[in-house]
């Protein structure tokens, strides 16, 4: 059957109930929009391994601490469509901003710790916008498994634990992620850099790769790793670092001393736009 856009949340559910009676697994991929080759993974992924696929597509105002981010915000709704349609995708769930709110939100999702460093603590309310849209999601279509991206690694864990602690009976897919070939980690927010921007923003990658280098060589302290990864970000002097942080895979906070599988996560400024990356790094044995 061909793709079939659902414009409100009883259209969504009737398709996902439709399918449901067909015997079908359901998997859904969440989205904002502007989709690129890293949304084409996880999409390919749940089609994969799924009967019915449903694609949301919806810039969730909730999540922006800056309403000029909001705005600018890429949007391309028919190539958003083309490119599910060519991947096989059932359904494209792309609602309006009253359709999901219709009136103030009283009702949120807050998930504390895991949300506190990062992207927490330089985006306030950020996380508590996203578990919030994406519980609203997962309870509309009632999916058997959810797809989301490596890069967004802080989302995936503050997921993660929502999912657990609410008993969301859903299997969350992690896909990683995918990068141009000079190491740039995909993302919608790439469609703003300069040329020269994009030659620039590929400090963040070097620098995440510089820290894996040197904790799979053996450092076990996490401020030489991060002072080795800040002299190759300072090669760069067109792009500022927010934060580069060395953190416990699972609560995603910074630790000292490295004696386990750790995650390396970035976040810079080229020029106005603002981009995230991550890496995983485990020390040599011994
Ligand atoms: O990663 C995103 O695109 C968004 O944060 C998500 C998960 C779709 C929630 O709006």
């Amino acid at each position: 059957m061909n793709l079939r856009l659902a414009r409100t949340i009883a259209e969504a559910r009737a398709e996902v109930a439709a399918a449901r009676t067909r015997g079908l697994s359901i998997a859904v991929v969440p989205t904002m929009g502007a989709l690129h080759t890293g949304h084409a993974a996880l999409i390919e992924r749940a089609c994969a391994e799924s009967g019915f696929v449903v694609v949301t597509l919806f810039v969730n105002p909730l999540q922006f601490n800056d309403a000029g981010d909001y705005s600018n915000y890429p949007h391309n709704l028919q190539a958003d469509l083309d490119l599910c349609e060519e991947r096989g995708v059932d359904v494209v769930f792309a609602p309006s901003v009253d359709e999901m709110y219709p009136r103030a939100t009283r009702t949120h999702v807050d998930v504390d710790t895991v949300t506190e460093p990062m992207e927490g603590r330089f985006r306030p309310g950020h996380f508590r916008g996203v578990a919030t849209v994406v519980a609203k999601l997962f309870h509309i279509v009632q999916p058997d498994r959810a797809y989301f991206g490596e890069k967004d690694a802080q989302q995936l864990a503050v997921i993660r634990r929502m999912v657990d602690d609410l008993n969301f009976s859903i299997k969350l897919v992690e896909v990683p992620t995918v990068r141009e070939t000079s190491g740039l980690a995909m993302s919608s927010r790439n469609q703003r850099l300069s040329e020269a921007e994009r030659q620039w923003a590929v400090a963040l990658y070097k620098a995440l790769e510089e820290a894996r280098r040197v904790i799979e060589s053996g450092e076990a302290s996490a401020a030489v790793v991060k002072a080795r990864a800040a002299e190759v970000l300072a090669e760069y002097p067109q792009v500022s670092a927010e934060y580069l942080e060395i953190v416990d895979p699972d609560d995603m906070h910074p630790i000292e001393t490295i004696t386990g599988p750790v995650r390396i996560a970035c976040a810079i400024l080229v020029g106005k736009t603002r981009l995230i990356d991550n890496v995983r790094a485990t020390p040599h044995p011994g």
